[in-house]
């Protein structure tokens, strides 16, 4: 990928992985363009839980009926948003697509896959995570190395 636009306009969601790790210095660094991301008033109402182990790859996988694709990610990384915050919903919204863009950016595959405003797939996810009451997870993003490199992106522009 060459420029920044190039990347914006090839990313595309993936959901069939190898199962093979993500290197470390790889999810900090995306976890860092998350945080890049804009948000009202500079609040940055957002966390961010990195998950590597397979365990609880596999609970995540089988509590959330649009995220099969767990078993196979080398990592997810979960996006939770502080609900006292007004704009909470949006700025990490934004935050997920700077994720998004960088494990694109990084030769990685990943999707976002809803979470909020589900109360079936936030209290596992709360649960597995040990997430407290006034956060909320708007997200869990699977990030693997694509089992098909060559797909292309959808077209949305006709
Ligand atoms: C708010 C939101 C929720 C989504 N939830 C899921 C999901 O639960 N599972 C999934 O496989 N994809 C999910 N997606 C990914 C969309 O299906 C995908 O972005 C869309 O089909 C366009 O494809 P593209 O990402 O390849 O451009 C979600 C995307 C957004 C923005």
């Amino acid at each position: 990928m060459q420029t920044l636009v190039e990347g914006i306009l090839s990313r595309h969601s993936v959901r069939k992985f190898t199962g093979d790790p993500i290197n470390e210095n790889d999810l900090n660094t995306i976890v860092k363009a998350g945080m890049a991301a804009p948000s009202a008033m500079n609040i940055q109402p957002w966390s961010f839980i990195i998950i590597t182990d397979k365990g609880i790859l596999n609970n995540l996988c089988k509590a959330l009926p649009y995220a099969k694709m767990l078993d196979k990610a080398g990592a997810a990384i979960i996006v939770c948003g502080d609900s006292k915050e007004a704009n909470w919903v949006v700025d990490c919204a934004a935050a997920t697509e700077n994720i998004l863009l960088a494990a694109h950016a990084l030769g990685y595959g990943a999707v976002w896959t809803a979470v909020y405003k589900y109360e079936s797939r936030i209290e596992p996810v709360r649960k597995e995570c040990k997430i407290p009451n006034d956060i909320i997870p708007l997200n869990v993003i699977p990030i693997g190395i694509a089992v098909d490199k060559n797909v292309k992106p959808i077209n949305k522009y006709n």
